[in-house]
């Protein structure tokens, strides 16, 4: 029976692999999500048929607790409250992973390599587990979500973390003095709260991913401390992926990983507005629908806005009537559009809408010149001329969409609020652009009637 044991995690191992892989597109992402879930049932059947399980009573309560716990989660949590989910997911596992370790701590007392892993194991476990905690509470704004910072606040930061760490590199060299351990968990813990205090709720899902890094180094320690060759590849996967992510949306905002955990963004609310209010033009739904009908080309840029108005199945119904008409409709996929990786593409996929008709930033922006129409459904910073031409802009030298370069620019939000970035929006000023004023879902709506009984017209 044990020499299955290797067989089996290397199976599950590379389901992972294949499961990242997979991920990356959303042609394959269902079939990723499925080898992903088969690697985590071979690892889990693996590890309980080990001889090293001593009773199976707790794993039983701890499994149905679970259960009872997760499931309902995933059944009614909404998409749009993913980030907060994925925080308090890593906040169980890290936990997991630090209580592990600290158990394995009394236990042993190891010396050596092993304590160093164990040390790495439970300062990045309990540092992630309470960020994480804080994470969430951000992000469903239990907390307040504005960063709150006051002076010297880094150095602060920066000397509890530097002394949870000198009393971890005292533990490897002295394990038997087992009153530093509690000192240096709780300073792990505290530490896991400071960082996220000076951080918005918006940069939350940036966190997060860096977060998620945190917690799978976390388990590739406990891999190492335990001798567990599937915790050492899986947390390894998790920790590499999470820090790619994190680089890939930082360098989608154009910031850098210190603006973001020590940057405070958000608190200065920048505006290029002066006082008086500028003129813009709007239109009504009839107006858009007839400028719509008479498009060869359309390309929708969805941001957060269709999000927070649920407005992808009108879009999906949008997409289908003007196709029927020889619209050729396109949908132009930022990067950080929305407030999580993936959260258009994710949410359009619900919607149905064509996988094909999805463009990512590169791939459509050198057609926007030749576009009848740009049709910006709740999307702000990431159309936003300034991060062009604007030198000292929040969003300075962020890449955009390039939508002031279509023909003709129609913009659906409810008001002239500002985005994420607090900054204002030159396009609404051009002369070509046309404000839709209104909730994303209700106008897109309204569009489509009036497509709908111009088509009945006809
Ligand atoms: P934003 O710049 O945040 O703009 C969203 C716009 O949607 C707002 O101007 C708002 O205007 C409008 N809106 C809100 N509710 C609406 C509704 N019900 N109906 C219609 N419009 C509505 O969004 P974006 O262009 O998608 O840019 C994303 C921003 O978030 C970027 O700055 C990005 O750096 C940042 N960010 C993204 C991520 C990821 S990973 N995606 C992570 C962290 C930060 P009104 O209030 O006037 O309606």
């Amino acid at each position: 029976m044990e020499s299955l044991f290797p067989a089996l995690y290397i199976l599950a191992a590379a389901s992972f692999i294949l499961a990242i892989k997979w991920m990356n597109s959303p042609v394959t992402a269902r079939r990723g999500v499925l080898i992903g879930e088969l690697g985590m049932l071979l690892a889990v059947v693996g590890t309980l048929l080990r001889h090293e399980v001593v009773t199976y009573q707790w794993i039983l309560v701890a499994f149905f607790v679970g259960s009872a716990i997760g499931v309902p989660i995933a059944y009614y949590m909404p998409m749009t409250a993913v980030p907060q989910r994925t925080a308090i997911s890593h906040a169980c596992g890290a936990l997991a992973s630090a209580l592990i370790g600290t158990a394995e701590y009394y236990k042993r007392l190891p010396h050596g390599f092993v304590m160093g892993a164990l040390v790495l194991e439970t300062l990045l476990g309990f540092l992630t587990c309470t960020a994480s905690v804080m994470a969430f509470g951000k992000l469903q704004e239990i907390l307040p979500t504005r960063p709150i910072t006051y002076r010297g606040q880094n150095y602060v930061n920066l000397g509890v973390f530097a002394l949870a760490v000198v009393l971890g590199i005292a533990l490897i060299f002295h394990p038997e003095q087992t009153w530093i351990y509690p000192v240096f968990m709780t300073l792990a813990l505290i530490f896991g709260v400071l960082l996220i205090i000076p951080i918005g709720g918006a940069d939350m899902p940036t966190v997060i991913a860096l977060l998620n890094s945190y917690a799978g180094l976390s388990a590739c320690a406990m891999g190492f401390a335990l001798d567990n060759k599937l915790l050492i590849v899986a947390g390894a996967l998790d920790g590499s992926s999470g820090f790619i992510l994190s680089i890939i949306m930082c360098r989608a905002m154009n910031r850098s990983f210190s603006n973001v955990l020590f940057g405070a963004f958000g608190t200065i609310q920048t505006s290029t507005t002066e006082n008086a209010p500028r003129p813009v033009r709007s239109a009504s739904a009839e107006e858009a629908a007839e400028i719509l009908d008479a498009a060869r080309g359309v390309i929708i840029i969805p941001g957060y806005g269709m999000a927070v108005a649920q407005a992808q199945h009108k879009l999906r119904e949008l997409y289908d009537v003007l196709s029927k008409r020889g619209v050729d409709v396109r949908f132009a996929i930022h990067p950080v559009a929305g407030r999580m990786p993936g959260h258009m593409n994710v949410l359009l996929a619900e919607a149905d809408v064509p996988y094909d008709r999805l463009f990512e930033m590169e791939e459509i922006n050198a057609d926007f010149p030749r576009t009848d129409v740009a049709l910006v459904i709740g999307a702000n910073d990431v159309v936003n001329p300034a991060a062009r031409n604007v030198k000292n802009s929040p969003i300075a030298g962020m890449p955009i969409l390039h939508a002031y370069e279509a023909q003709t620019v129609m913009v659906v939000k409810r008001s002239m609020s500002p985005g994420f970035a607090g900054i204002d929006n030159e396009l609404y000023y051009l002369d070509k652009t046309l404000m839709l004023f209104g909730d994303a879902k209700a106008f897109v709506g309204s569009i489509v009637k009036e497509l709908s009984t111009a088509v009945a017209v006809r």
